[in-house]
This record gives structure tokens, sequence and C-alpha cells, in this order.
């Protein structure tokens, strides 16, 4: 079914000026940019953000991450799109992720992986709406 997903592109990738290509990964998987912004987050924001995991040990490591840099938000629809995202990004380690991934071939390390998206529609709506008003979703 046509499926939408939330993605970020994270500061180590545009620190390092990789939207465009990230961006070419996606539009050549299938999946449709319905909207994007470029911000840069509070670590207040990204801990909000990020809250699931407030308990793991990375997570101070995380939020101060997420707020390092500017971040490009997105929403991207398509068949399948939350699992056609997940296989493009590759596995979250990018010593595991498969080649020609988004992870394999940009990610420096676990934490600093380039790139996210949600794992399940639920999260994908919640994520979506913390980012995006409907105005802003112009398929
Ligand atoms: P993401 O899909 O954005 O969701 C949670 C993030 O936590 C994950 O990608 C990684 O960037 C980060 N993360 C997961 N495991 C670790 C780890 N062991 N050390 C640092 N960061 C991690």
């Amino acid at each position: 079914a046509l499926e939408r997903t939330f993605s970020i592109i994270k500061p180590d990738a545009t620190r390092r000026n990789l939207t465009g290509k990230i961006n070419a990964k996606f539009e050549e998987a299938g999946l449709r940019i319905v909207a994007q912004k470029r911000i840069h987050l509070s670590k207040a924001q990204a801990g909000e953000f990020y809250k699931v995991h407030a308990e793991r040990p990375f997570y101070d490591e995380l939020c101060e991450f997420m707020a390092s840099a500017p971040i490009v938000a997105q929403v991207l629809e398509g068949e399948n799109a939350i699992t056609k995202n997940r296989e493009v990004m590759g596995a979250t380690n990018p010593a595991d992720a498969a080649a020609g991934t988004i992870r394999a071939e940009f990610a420096e390390s676990v934490g600093e992986n380039s790139v996210h998206g949600s794992d399940a529609p639920e999260t994908a709506k919640e994520e979506i709406a913390y980012f995006f008003s409907g105005l802003e979703l112009v398929g």
C-alpha cells in the first residue's frame, strides 16, 4: 500500500554536504520526498524526539550529536515506504550495513549513522506529526 515514513538526514551528513546524495538514494528506490525542511534542533528538542531511548547509555551523546549541526527532516512516500526506507538506509551500525546502502556508503559510526527512519506505521505517524503540519505535506 502507498505509505508515508519519517526520515532525518543527521548532522554528520549535513556537515559533509551529503543531502543531495542521500536524497538521490531515496528517489532511486522509488521514494518520493513529499515534505522536507532543514532545521537546527536544540538538545531539548532532540531529547523529546528520542525520548523512547531515554534510559539507554548513549542517550545523552545521541541528543548532543543531533543538536550539533542542522538536520533535514523529511516525509517519504511510496509503496511500503517504511520497509523500503529501512532497506535503503541499511543496518543501524554501518559495519553491518549491506553494500550500496546509505549507511554502508556514508555513515561514520553507529551513533553518527547519517540517517534515521521510522520503524513502524505508528511511530511514522507520531514522528511526522512532531515535525510537520498537514499543510506541509505535498504529495
Ligand atoms: P536511529 O535510527 O536514529 O535511532 C536511535 C539512534 O541511536 C540510532 O539511530 C543510532 O544513531 C543511535 N545509537 C544506537 N545504538 C547506539 C550506540 N551503541 N551508541 C551510540 N548511538 C547509538
